[in-house]
């Protein structure tokens, strides 16, 4: 199968990597509107395919996405230090209005997957741009493993094991679903307390915070972040190649909340096969009608 990724800077770049690592796609092709930066990504990228799944990785124009399944869209600026995501719409925006038709003309048959932040009015806009075929964003899939590797860290069990969601917006207003997080099938609190490991609120607040500011603590030491969603992508390209109904937090249209956020979604060819209607405290709920009622009122600058 046929993955195109537009957008070569280090967020695409780094998914397209992780894609060759885990041997997702035959065929990769990077586009970037500047194409020795696309070309310069696909060599270097080409030459860990012998050592890995032996896929074909190129670059080229819009010209070179026909026959893609999945196109990952990373194209615009990030954040720089001191700046939040929304920062970004405006810019954004006007740059996915230059692309997002070329990839649909180009790749009519592809599900979309949205990287470039703010990306939740950003996969509402692509969806507007394309209407004819299934957008997604990355959405919270990247703090939902933020948060579930947190956990990890302090329940001294590998994170695969740990079970955790963040819902609503990919940003500063998103919801941790404490109520529903889980290590090895048992509440958190539960399973500290039956391995004598410290939990307290103090400890709560810190992986609170600390998923929360991930990425402005990434940014601020190195300037941006792109191994974690780079992965989180390949594994949303994957779930979709591969029919593989994951459940995963992505971002899409929530008519229930009239805007794009993240809520527990079952992932497969189509894109979004089913969304779930995740069981939340008051104050959980409460937060995720924030959350998308923030989404609304900024994304009415582009949405109209
Ligand atoms: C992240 O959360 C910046 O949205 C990017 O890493």
């Amino acid at each position: 199968m046929k993955v195109g990724v537009v957008g070569s800077g280090l967020v695409g770049a780094t998914a397209a990597y992780a894609l060759t690592l885990r041997g997702s796609c035959s065929d990769l092709v990077l586009v970037d509107k500047d194409e020795a930066r696309a070309e310069a990504e696909a060599q270097d990228i080409a030459h860990a395919a012998p050592i890995s799944h032996g896929t074909r990785v190129s670059s080229g124009g819009y010209a070179a996405l026909p026959g893609c399944r999945v196109v990952v869209v990373a194209a615009g600026a990030n954040q720089q230090p001191g700046e939040s995501r929304l920062d970004l719409l405006e810019k954004n925006a006007a740059i996915f209005r230059e692309v997002i038709p070329q990839v649909s003309q180009h790749a009519p048959d592809a599900v979309l997957l949205i990287a470039t932040n703010p990306v939740d009015i950003l996969t509402d806009l692509a969806g507007r741009l394309a209407p004819d075929q299934p957008v997604l964003g990355s959405g919270t899939v990247l703090d939902s493993a933020r948060f579930r590797h947190l956990i990890a860290e302090r329940a001294g069990v590998d994170a695969t094991h740990v079970h955790g969601y963040v819902l609503g917006e990919h940003g500063d207003s998103e919801v941790l679903a404490w109520s529903t997080a889980a290590v090895a099938g048992l509440p958190v609190a539960d399973f500290m307390r039956s391995r004598g490991r410290e939990w307290t609120p103090g400890v709560q607040g810190e992986i609170d915070i600390g998923t929360r500011d991930a990425a402005a603590a990434i940014i601020g030491g190195k300037r941006a972040t792109y191994y974690g969603i780079g992965a989180a992508l390949a594994r949303i390209a994957e779930a979709i190649l591969d029919d593989r109904r994951a459940v995963l937090t992505v971002s899409a249209p929530t008519p229930e909340y009239g805007v794009s956020l993240s809520l527990p979604r079952i992932v497969g060819a189509r894109g979004v096969e089913a969304t779930l209607t995740p069981v939340l405290t008051p104050q959980e709920r409460e937060g995720l009608e924030a959350s998308a009622a923030v989404l609304r009122e900024s994304g009415e600058k582009v949405l109209g």
